[in-house]
Parts: structure tokens; sequence; C-alpha cells
């Protein structure tokens, strides 16, 4: 299997997300595409832990795959079930609570997680709850969540996660390394793919695909 070190994708939202909802967050489909059609095949079990808009469940389906998902947000969660001809897959909650939930092995997963500056409190993946504020509350959970999802894949399944490093104004977030650390935790590193964009944002000319393997 190769992985590629660096492709070009279209910067294209092409799908629209609920009118009540801003499409800050969601990837362009192309990214998902890619490597869905790279590493699966048909019928296979595509899984997002952090499902969002839907856009990963989205492109599984046109692909003839089958998607599977969680989003903790009740009003996206069933905005994109909605839109899913597979809804019965998409579950609303905590993807950390994973093994709750009666999934089956998964083939491959494909995902985008909420991002956190270092110098911000807010932790998304608590909805900013203060109890849990802080940088290094945020990768620790976020490692808990990558653990909690190795049970659910298949041997030899590839993982890929799409990761922006954060340039603040003050702070410089180095997302890329740290992912690639807390992650390995539970998954073999096989790889990271830059992601050139096509009629890129003037600030967003590339973006990361980490590449990891369940040995
Ligand atoms: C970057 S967005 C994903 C966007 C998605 N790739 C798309 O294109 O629509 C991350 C999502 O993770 C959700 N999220 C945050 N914490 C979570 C958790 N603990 N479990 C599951 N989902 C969570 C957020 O509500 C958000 O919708």
């Amino acid at each position: 299997m190769t992985y590629p070190a660096i492709i070009e994708l279209p910067f294209s939202r092409e799908n629209a997300v609920s009118p009540h909802d801003s499409d800050e967050d969601k990837y362009p489909e192309s990214f998902p595409r890619f490597f869905i059609e790279h590493f699966t095949k048909e019928k296979d079990k595509v899984f997002d832990p952090f499902m969002g808009h839907g856009t990963t469940a989205f492109v599984a389906e046109e692909l003839g795959r089958i998607p599977y998902g969680i989003e903790a947000d009740p009003e996206r969660h069933e905005w994109a079930a909605g839109q899913c001809e597979n809804w019965q897959n998409m579950r609303c909650g905590d993807a950390g609570d994973i093994a709750d939930m009666g999934f089956p092995k998964m083939d491959f997963c494909v995902t985008s997680p909420p991002f956190m500056a270092v110098n911000h409190a807010w932790n998304p993946l608590y909805c900013g709850n203060k109890i849990y504020a802080g940088y290094d509350r945020y990768l620790n959970r976020m490692a808990e969540i990558f653990a909690a999802v190795k049970p659910v894949m298949k041997k030899g399944a590839h993982i890929i996660v799409h990761v922006d490093n954060i340039q603040g104004k003050t702070a410089y977030t180095p997302l890329v390394r740290d992912f690639s650390i807390l992650i390995s935790e539970s998954f073999k590193p096989a790889g990271d793919t830059i992601i050139q964009w096509q009629n890129a944002p003037e600030d967003y000319p590339l973006t990361h695909a980490l590449i990891f393997k369940n040995s």
C-alpha cells in the first residue's frame, strides 16, 4: 500500500449544511472521497466519530459504502442523519462512549475532529464545560476517544485524520504534531499526506491527512 506525500484536491463544499448552521468547520467532499476511493471497496463500512454535517457519510453513500457515525451536537446529528439513507447508523453522543453504541467492526475511518488552540480555555470536546477547560485536557480526551475507537476498527483498517496547525495572533498550535503523538498511542502511524487545495481560500492553501493503521 502506498501513501501519497502530496496531492491536489478541489476546495469546494458541494453539499449544503443545515440552514441554521455554519459550514466553516465542514471539510470539502474531495477529502473523504479521495481516501475512501483509495482505501476501501464497495459495501465497506466507513466510520466517522466526529460526523458534523455528515460529509463523510454522504460521500460514503455516493460511493456505495456503508456509513457509520457519531455526532455530539443533537441538532447536527438530527440534520445529518436525516439526509442519509443509512440514518440508523448515525448515533448522537460522545465518541468516547462508542463501546456502548453497538457498532459492528469498521473497515475504515476518515474524520475531522474539532480543533482547539493552545491558548484557549474552551474545550470543544466538552462543549466548553469549564471543569474540562484547557488544551491539555483536550489532548488527553482526544487520546481517550481514539483509544475507544480502536476496538471498533478491523485489524489492518486505516484511520485518516484531517488536521491543521493553528496560527493564532499570539500563539501557534502544532496540532499536526500533537495529533500524531496522541493517536499513535492507539494506532500505528503510516503516513502524512499534504493536501494542496485547488481554488484555495487565500489564507488556507493546504491541509494535512494523518494516516494510521490498526495493526
Ligand atoms: C470539525 S467538525 C466535523 C465536520 C465534518 N467533517 C463535516 O465535514 O461535516 C467536528 C464535529 O465534532 C463534534 N464533536 C465535538 N466533540 C465531540 C465528541 N466528544 N463526540 C462526538 N462528536 C463531537 C462537533 O459537534 C462537530 O460537529
